[in-house]
């Protein structure tokens, strides 16, 4: 069967470390030998765009390059989708010409059609419900800081929006405890909580929603925010400003309830002085840059995961 990633609810907990200590040890090779080239000798990975980007873009085509393997991408307006064709027929097609497909669209429901109707794997990069990819990096990240992942005591402030969503589900399955704070009316989806509470318990962590940012930072060993203002969301830009700022921002005043030895981490891009001031985002507890420089370590162990390693098939056949 096809091994779709649409969300953190996609992999098991045992699936996600093995998968942070593959990317470490292939973060480790390529600075040391200074590439990865074989393990996708010859894969094909076709990349949808209907929103823009930076990171997943240029990480995931980097990604597929240092592994031997090449990415197409299909921004959405050069695509016959953008004339009417239908994302069942476009999912088809692809299929024929590449190995793996990674999608980045508005609505969640999109990339769940993609994946029923395409006969090759499908990864979510970034939905309006999702975002996995980023979560993985997160969580390496996490561990290269913290050394640990059960017990760390994470603080989302912010929209409970697409990264919240995922952080719940991830940090729910590896024993992290989150508090996420966000303004009423903005908290993540009622069934999201309840699953990631399910794993919670199983897992023996905690897990808060409330609005009081405050409550969400006291302790916590990593602070996550995100943009008030996701993609396509910018026709709500004046009510979200009245509503999040300057409640929750990040900053000098709401990180002193944390631990001193706190990270601060964000998905990116940032709007500084909105969600987080540049005092903290440009601070020494930020790790902004790690955590989007492992975006491409992870997208590398996620890849060979999903389409294995084909320099095992290649010395079979030597
Ligand atoms: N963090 C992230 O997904 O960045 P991009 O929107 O630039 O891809
Ligand atoms: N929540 C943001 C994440 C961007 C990577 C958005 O959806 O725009």
């Amino acid at each position: 069967m096809k091994e779709d990633i649409l969300s953190l609810q996609d992999l098991r907990s045992d699936q996600i470390l093995a998968m942070l200590d593959h990317a470490s040890s292939l973060k480790n090779q390529f600075k040391t030998q200074g590439s990865n080239l074989k393990y996708l000798n010859g894969k094909i990975l076709g990349m949808i765009f209907q929103k823009p980007s930076t990171r997943t873009r240029i990480s995931f085509e980097t990604a597929m390059l240092q592994l031997g393997g090449h990415a197409i991408n299909l921004s959405f307006n050069d695509l016959q989708l953008s004339r009417g064709e239908s994302i069942q027929d476009t999912s088809k097609t692809i299929s024929l010409y590449a190995d793996i497909l990674m999608a980045r669209v508005y609505d969640h429901k999109d990339i769940e059609q993609l994946s029923e109707y395409s006969s090759i794997p499908v990864i979510n990069g970034l939905s309006d419900l999702f975002h996995p990819c980023q979560i993985l990096a997160d969580l390496l990240t996490i561990l290269e800081y913290k050394k640990k992942l059960r017990g760390i005591n994470m603080a989302f402030i912010g929209d409970g929006n697409n990264v919240c969503n995922d952080l719940l589900l991830g940090c729910s399955k590896l024993g992290i405890n989150i508090r996420v704070s966000t303004p009423l009316g903005f908290e993540p989806p009622n069934w999201v909580v309840e699953v990631a509470r399910t794993s919670a318990r199983k897992n023996e962590s905690a897990l808060l929603i409330t609005s009081d940012p405050t409550e969400a930072v006291v302790a916590a060993d990593v602070i996550v925010t995100d943009t008030h203002i996701s993609i396509g969301k910018e026709n709500e830009f004046d009510s979200r400003e009245k509503i999040f700022f300057p409640k929750y921002q990040v900053n000098d005043d709401l990180v002193k309830y944390a631990k001193k030895d706190f990270i601060f981490m964000h998905c990116l891009p940032a709007k500084r002085g909105k969600e987080v001031t540049s005092q903290i985002i440009d601070g020494p507890h930020s790790v902004i840059w790690s955590e989007a420089e492992n975006r491409l370590h992870v997208q590398k162990a996620l890849l060979i995961k999903i389409l294995g390693d084909s320099s095992v098939h290649n010395r079979n056949h030597s």
